[in-house]
């Protein structure tokens, strides 16, 4: 891959012009107002930014509204995403069971194939990330899909490098290892027939990011967690890559929960939240998209287990999750507010990957949220996602009453793992002030 330096910018000399004749037009249209006590600023819009015949923005489809339609020998044609005006009916009890529980806790499968195709494996963030390379997730083994179904869950993301000998037939059948797959409401599918099971993700020029729409902090989310049984597993592979930027940051809501004081701990176990799926469909009908399934909300807990690791995860995401269930606005707000920044802004929570062409990704929905980043325009980027469901989220409580067994810290787990007492809190009272050290 070439990598171009990023440019020396200087602002066109056109968009300096365009922008000094907007400047002294509501100069002078201000000015008219404080003398007339009129509002003459809408005028100004309508004359630089054509507001009576606006080009439609769809500030909910941070995927790109607009496409590039006009290079007929574009290689993944096939790929570029279309909106089949298919009616799908509600989604009812998917059953599902997580191939995770047939694994070997060591996943001797995995790392012994991964051996002889003469791969290699690296382990990244203490909670987070794995990358292998030189290995072929289609020459994977069942047993192994198994073994690494678990790694995910523990590791929340993995990357696969160059999986260039992969179709979206094996992609297919990889996810359909590990769960019945979704198929999403709005979003595009490939072009192609037969493959409404990939959601398409894709921006190029024509879809210029709306800063507008987003604050950075909003971006955080898990895939479709409005729908009774989100997402596990998901594998997105990226087909065309911008050589600078459009990386994606996950972020461990295991690490999130275990970061917390146990009273806030407990408390956040005895709520759930709504997800909704209502914004994404007013969005799609918006751009001018079939929605193919009416949206829904649904309620699930705002701490969820894993069903193979029983690890507790904050189970919350800007994107989707919209009131804290029984509480005053006030409090839901706020509340909400906070686990997003620490999703956030924990930067030791989280592992940023750097994508290059035919890299497969696979994280775990249940126990990481994700942020993707539009700093890449007017380049092009092109991924394919299978995204296979999982269980109903499961509470702490449930997940106890049904196992008989305790649900886990992971901090407790990874202290214990290494000998040493996990760090206390403290009680914070006569402690010495510390200066920064640098
Ligand atoms: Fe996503």
């Amino acid at each position: 891959m070439s990598i171009t330096p990023p440019p020396t910018y200087s602002p066109p000399k056109q968009e300096a012009t365009a922008l000094t004749g907007v400047v002294s037009d509501l100069k002078q249209a201000l000015a008219e107002v404080t003398k007339t006590n009129t509002t003459i600023v809408p005028e100004v819009a309508k004359k630089h930014f054509n507001v009576e015949n606006p080009a439609p923005v769809n500030v909910f489809n941070y995927t790109g509204a607009v496409f590039d339609d006009d290079e007929e020998e574009y290689e993944y044609a096939d790929y570029l995403p279309s909106f089949p005006e298919l009616t799908l009916p509600p989604l009812g009890d998917i059953p599902f069971t997580d191939r995770g529980h047939f694994a070997d806790a060591k996943k001797a499968n995995l790392y012994a194939e991964a051996a002889a195709q003469g791969g290699s494996v690296k382990h990244y963030t203490p909670v987070l990330g794995v990358e292998f390379k030189g290995v072929s997730l289609k020459q994977l083994s069942k047993q192994a899909l198994d073994d690494l179904a678990l790694l995910i869950a523990e590791r929340g993301v993995v990357v696969f490098r160059k999986q260039d000998d992969l179709s979206i037939e094996d992609q297919l059948a990889i996810g359909a290892h590990w769960g019945p797959l979704h198929l999403h409401a709005t979003t595009g599918v490939p072009r192609k027939a037969g493959l409404e099971h990939v959601h398409v993700v894709y921006a190029d020029k024509g879809a210029r990011p709306d800063a507008t729409a987003f604050a950075k902090l909003e971006l955080y989310h898990s895939d479709v967690t409005y729908e009774l049984q989100p997402p596990g597993p998901t594998l997105l592979r990226n087909l065309v890559t911008p050589d600078l930027g459009g990386d994606t940051i996950f972020s461990s809501g295991a690490a999130v929960y275990s970061s917390l004081s146990p009273y806030f701990q407990k408390y956040l176990e005895s709520l759930s939240a709504v997800h909704s799926g209502h914004e994404q469909a007013k969005g799609a009908r918006s751009a001018g998209q079939h929605v193919r399934r009416e949206p829904i909300e649904t309620v699930h807990p705002l701490v969820r287990v894993h069903p193979v690791t029983g690890i507790k995860s904050v189970f919350f995401n800007a994107g989707f999750a919209r009131r804290i269930v029984g509480v005053p606005k006030a409090e839901s707000d706020n509340v909400m507010r906070f686990l997003n920044e620490q999703f956030a802004v924990n930067h030791d929570f989280t592992w940023r990957v750097k994508w290059e062409k035919d890299d497969v990704v696979i994280w775990d929905n249940r126990v990481v949220n994700h942020s993707a980043l539009f700093d890449f325009w007017p380049e092009r980027r092109h991924a394919v996602r299978v995204t296979p469901h999982g269980e109903r989220p499961e509470s702490v409580e449930s997940y106890e009453a049904r196992t008989g067994l305790k649900a886990k810290d992971w901090a407790d787990e990874r202290y214990k793992a290494l000998g040493v007492a996990k760090p206390s809190l403290g009680g914070g009272v006569g402690k010495k002030e510390r200066g920064f050290k640098d």
